[in-house]
């Protein structure tokens, strides 16, 4: 039986950092409308993603290529209003972060209308200039390293990165850059464990996973895929958190405590 645990206070990036100095376990979930996102605050879930997922689990979009800053904005809007304590994290879309100044204009206007705490851009070591002219006026960022599906027309599809050592090391070096460079948390996304563990390791701000094993401070999954949703082939980092559950509250509430406790995610939903 999972007991939902609401949050006591707000969540900011110095109680994040704090967590992590702790050693304590922190949830994320993505949201894209006012229901679900009261339901994760109840929760107790501390980050809430407004994730450009929402190309594909809202809009029915093969990739996240095809949102806009605006449908980031309705979306963003839409969870503020479901949230008191948790904090709001917006993704930066495909083509929003073109050069330093592009990125601050949307970013600043975006933060403005919704409200949210904190900015997550793909792009790695590209976005070098950016983390940093954002943290010099004032916005909080995540940056977002490992698989990026906003490439995936480079790439050619979703594969793990930082499997072989050159790419490891530099994934690790990028991450000491975009720390030095003023980002306030990193995102990896389909990492080998043992790589995102050295990495969290190094840093000093809060490093959420997905698909990236246990040892990151924070795991974050998107909302469709816990619940069972998702059409079609759901990827192996995630888990249906509604098995065994008869509501989606006890299944968001089971995620929270599953991460906290250490428990998820366990070797069949990591790479190694
Ligand atoms: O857009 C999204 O939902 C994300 C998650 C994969 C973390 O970036």
């Amino acid at each position: 039986m999972y007991i939902p645990k609401p949050l006591e206070d707000k969540v900011t990036i110095p109680q994040l950092k704090k967590l992590k100095q702790q050693g304590e376990k922190f949830a994320c979930l993505t949201a894209y409308d006012y229901s679900f996102a009261s339901l994760m605050e109840d929760c107790g879930v501390e980050v809430v993603l407004v994730g450009d997922s929402l190309g594909m689990v809202i809009q029915g979009h093969d990739t996240t290529i095809p949102v806009t800053l605006a449908d980031i904005e309705y979306h963003g809007k839409a969870v503020a209003a479901g949230l008191n304590n948790a904090m709001l994290m917006l993704d930066m879309p495909f083509g929003s972060l073109n050069s330093p100044q592009q990125a601050l204009d949307n970013a600043s206007e975006l933060l403005k209308r919704t409200q949210a705490q904190i900015v997550k851009l793909e792009g790695g070591a590209a976005q070098l200039k950016t983390v940093e002219t954002m943290s010099r006026f004032g916005i909080a960022s995540c940056a977002h390293l490992g698989l990026q599906p906003q490439m995936v027309n480079k790439m050619g599809g979703y594969r793990v990165q930082g499997k072989a050592k050159g790419a490891a090391e530099q994934m690790l070096e990028t991450a000491q850059e975009l720390q030095q460079a003023g980002t306030d948390m990193l995102l990896l996304e389909c990492v080998p464990a043992t790589l995102a563990a050295e990495i969290t390791a190094t840093l000093e701000i809060p490093v959420i996973g997905i698909g990236a094993g246990a040892d990151v401070d924070g795991q974050i999954l998107v909302l469709h895929d816990i619940l069972n949703v998702t059409a079609g082939k759901k990827p192996k980092f995630s888990k249906n958190f509604m098995q065994g559950e008869s509501s989606i509250q006890a299944a968001i509430s089971r995620y929270v405590q599953e991460v906290k406790r250490g428990q998820f995610p366990d070797k069949t939903h990591t790479f190694a």
